[in-house]
This record gives structure tokens, sequence and C-alpha cells, in this order.
């Protein structure tokens, strides 16, 4: 478990699956989600085994979750915004609403 070393001074509000948290303003999504005490994010396709944020430098992609209803998501590579709505992921992503989440992010 992460521990915080200092309190929190700029908060900002978000959701996990549904459970109002804070964090420090600019700091990144997966280390927020450590620090709250949350113990895994998704859940292996494979064998459903809880997985959790390892890396928390974008490269053991342990640490997807769904933000604002896009999934696969990089919580160590995404900072917390004010209001955000994070999900932990189950089993295999819905693979065309992945393609459908990508369209709708292009410009
Ligand atoms: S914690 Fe490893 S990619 Fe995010």
């Amino acid at each position: 478990m992460l521990k915080r070393l200092r309190e929190i001074e700029e908060p900002v509000s978000f959701t996990f699956d549904g459970v109002q948290m804070q964090a420090q303003r600019g700091e990144m999504l997966a280390t927020a989600l450590l620090a709250a005490g949350i113990g895994h994010v998704r859940r292996s396709v494979v064998s459903g085994a809880p997985r959790a944020p390892y890396c928390l430098m974008g490269v053991c992609f342990e640490c997807l979750v769904t933000v604002d209803g896009l999934q696969n998501r990089q919580a160590c590579l995404l900072e917390v915004e004010e209001g955000m709505v994070v999900e932990s992921q189950r089993g295999a992503p819905d693979v065309l609403a992945h393609f459908r989440d990508e369209k709708r992010q292009q410009p």
C-alpha cells in the first residue's frame, strides 16, 4: 500500500466505482488510487485475477481503467481531473466500444 507523505493541500474530487475520492491537484490517477487504499483496479482477462498498478511509468499496463466512459486508459499516465468518473475494468474490454471511443476522440 502507498502512504501519503503530505496531506492533500489542493484537493481534486473524482469517483472510483461510485465512491467519492480526493487527490492532490497534479497527482497521477494510479498514485491517487493506491494512496486511497484501492487494492486493485482491474481483473485479468484470462484468469480474472485482481491486478493493480505496478510500474507507474506506462510500461506494464496493469493500471488499465475506464475513465469517463473510455476504456483502457492507463491510470499511471493520467492526471486526476475534477469530476473524473473512474471505473475498474473487468475482463476483456469491449473491442467495438474501444474503436467507437477512439473515433469519438478524433477531432
Ligand atoms: S502502472 Fe504500469 S503501465 Fe501503468
